[in-house]
Parts: structure tokens; sequence; C-alpha cells
């Protein structure tokens, strides 16, 4: 049963220079994309009821309300549903927040990125703190209280003193949720063309995972990177593809995951509009499968379940990975828990040198 659903909206101002999401600032395609975006939508749901939708981007706050509507009139809801909206600082209002609580959102997410504006400016951002705050303040006025912001952390010209009060900033905020990114410099972007600058270097960016790691310990770091005030503010959304739930994805690029096919859309907006029908597949082996249980798994605080992941493949996992998982223990980056194995505190920090060890073994 397929309960989850993201929906890409590609369109932004102008691209940032960090950002290889699929998104450009083509907004005249706008009417012409959600047209055929429902077309997609109505070819492959299945009339499921939702337990969450994530409208993502690009900027999604870009788009009016009645264009918003159009999107969540394909859905049908559970009553407790997640309707979470991806928001820019500066493409928000008062009224826009309004009108999200009115047409049943009931979670934003903000890309605040920085609290510092040359380092919001060098980065290619169109909001400064100041737009921060105004949001801030309308999300009070509005009453709307479940919001997570997204920062970044490893951006040029950023020390580990500027990263510090960038987080002391986003506590005193006290939003309900942070989402935080190491700075990856991805091809096809503006940065990649053009190196910054002093740019922290991985064992900076690690301090700087460290130091989150250690200022955000009144939330719940309930996923690698990301922090809640309490599990009723966990991501659902998310949550649901780390513990590999099925999603449909809609939208250019978008991916989705049902049974053990993993699919993409074209990332070609001309394709796209064309033939918003057309997904390409790729088949889960066994193997993949597992794999992506730990990765995914490891992931998240309460780790991999031994039980569930035994009854599923018709596997035993403990036995299969006893020399790893023993030796992880003994090292202090891996613990046992009632039903299986978690990272530590300290795993987290060499994860990936942790994970690569389950590949195909
Ligand atoms: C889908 S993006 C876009 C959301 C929204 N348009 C915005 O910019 O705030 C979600 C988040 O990914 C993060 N991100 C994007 N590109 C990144 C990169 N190259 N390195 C690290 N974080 C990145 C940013 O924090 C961004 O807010
Ligand atoms: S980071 Fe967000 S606003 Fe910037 S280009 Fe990417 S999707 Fe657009």
């Amino acid at each position: 049963m397929v309960n989850c659903v993201y929906i890409h909206i590609p369109f932004c101002e102008k691209k940032c220079h960090y950002c290889s999401f699929c998104s450009f600032p083509l907004l005249s395609y706008k009417e012409k994309y959600l047209n055929a975006l429902v077309k997609e939508i109505k070819h492959h749901y299945k009339n499921e009821t939702l337990n969450t939708l994530y409208i993502g981007g690009g900027t999604p706050s870009l788009l009016n309300n009645n264009e918003i509507e159009k999107i969540l009139n394909c859905f049908n809801y559970n009553s407790n549903c997640e309707i979470t909206i991806e928001t820019n600082p500066n493409s928000l209002s008062l009224n826009k927040i309004i009108e999200y609580k009115n047409l049943g959102i009931n979670r934003i997410s903000i890309g605040v990125q920085s609290f510092d504006d040359n380092i919001l400016k060098s980065i290619g951002r169109l909001h400064t703190k100041k737009d921060i705050y105004n949001v801030i303040e309308w999300l009070n006025k509005a009453d709307f209280e479940n919001y997570n912001i997204d920062l970044i952390y490893g951006l040029p010209n950023q020390s580990i003193i500027n990263w510090e009060k960038t987080l002391d900033e986003a506590i005193m905020i006290n939003p309900k949720h942070i989402s935080t990114y190491g700075l990856k410099i991805e091809e096809g972007t503006y940065f990649n063309k053009n190196k910054p600058n002093n740019l922290p270097d991985e064992n900076m960016q690690a301090e700087m995972y460290a130091i989150l790691i250690n200022k955000l310990k009144n939330y719940v770091h309930y996923e690698f990177s990301n922090f809640a005030q309490s599990e009723e503010y966990y991501s659902k959304h998310n949550l649901a593809y780390w513990k590999r739930n099925f999603y449909y994805g809609f939208g250019l690029s978008a991916s989705g995951f049902i049974e053990n096919k993993r699919y993409t859309n074209t990332f070609n907006l001309k394709e796209y509009l064309n033939n918003p029908i057309n997904k390409t597949y790729e088949i889960l082996s066994k193997q993949n499968e597992i794999e992506e249980e730990f990765f995914l798994g490891l992931r998240i605080k309460e780790g991999i379940n031994f039980n569930y992941i035994n009854k599923k493949y018709k596997i035993n996992i403990s036995e299969k990975y006893r020399p790893l998982f023993e030796k992880f223990i003994s090292q202090g980056l891996m613990k046992k828990t009632k039903n299986g194995v978690k990272l530590t505190t300290k795993g987290i920090l060499v994860s990936n040198e942790i994970l690569c060890e389950f590949i195909d073994i």
C-alpha cells in the first residue's frame, strides 16, 4: 500500500551557487507544468489515503494558493496526514502562511541556510537575515508551530564561531525541527565551476557536525542530520523514506519506490511536458534491498531491527554480519538494542566508513 507522496516543483527565482536540485527560473512554464503534473498523478495514483504529502523543490512557495489547491485536490487524506511545503524566506508572506493553514498544510520547511548576511549573499541566496525573522514573526502570528528550518554547514567563509552563532540563533528561534546539511560541491553548480575560497575542509566539516550534535542536545537527534523537539515533530514523510515505506514521486526528476522497484522521472522539462506519465524503473535485487535496510535504518535513532529484516528477506542477518557487528560494538561505534543494533554518536561521526563495510559481503 502506498501512503506517501512527494511532489516536485522545479521553479526557483534564481539558482543558488551550491544547488544541483532540478530547478530553474522558468516560471512562465508554471501552468503547463501543473497540467502535466495533474495528468501524471491521475494516471499513476490509485486513490489511496495518504499519511504524508511533501511538496518540495525547487521553491513550491512560488506557487499561488490556487495552484497549490489544484495539487492538494488530487489526493485523499487520512485525518492526521502530514502535509509539508518547502519554502524560501523571500517568497513567503503572512497571508500565504494563513492560506497554507486554511488549505490543510500543517508543516512548513524554511530554507534558512545561515543567519549571516555576508554568507547568504556569497552562496547566491536572495534572502537576508531580516527576511528570516519576518517569516518567524508571521509563523507566530498565524499560530503555525510545526515548522522546520534547513541549515548548511561547511559554507565558504564559515568559521567555527560563525557556525556556532548560526546554531545559537536557530535555538533562540526555537523551531520544532531542524534539518542540517554539510555543503557538497555538486557537479553542474556555480560553485563547481567557480571554486570558492575559504572552503572548510573535511575535518572542519566534521568538527562542525560534532558541534551541531552537542549544541542541539535539547532536541531529539532522531536521524543523522535531523533534530526535533519531540517525536510529535519528527518528519513523518522522511521517516517513511528511511523506513523504506512505499511512496509515489510525481513531477520532474521525482523518484518513487513501490514494492521492489524504484523509479525516476525525467529531468528534462520538455520531455516531461510531452509525456509526464513515463518513468524509468530499476528493479532491486534482494541484496540491494538488504543493503538499503542497513544504509537507511542505521541513519535513524532506533537503528535496524533484526527480526523485521530476517522475516522480510528470509535470512539471519545477525549471523551473516556477526564479525562486523562484533567489531563495531567493541569499538564503541555500534550499540545493541532490544531488537538489533544502532550507531552510537561516535559511530555516527564515521558512519560512511561503517556503512561501506556492509556492502556486498
Ligand atoms: C530541496 S532543497 C530546496 C529548498 C528550498 N528551495 C530552499 O532553497 O530553501 C532542500 C535543502 O537542501 C540543502 N541543499 C541543497 N543543495 C545542497 C548542497 N549542495 N549541499 C548541502 N546542502 C544542500 C539546502 O539546505 C536546502 O534548503
Ligand atoms: S537551494 Fe532552493 S532556492 Fe536555491 S536553487 Fe536550490 S531549490 Fe532553488
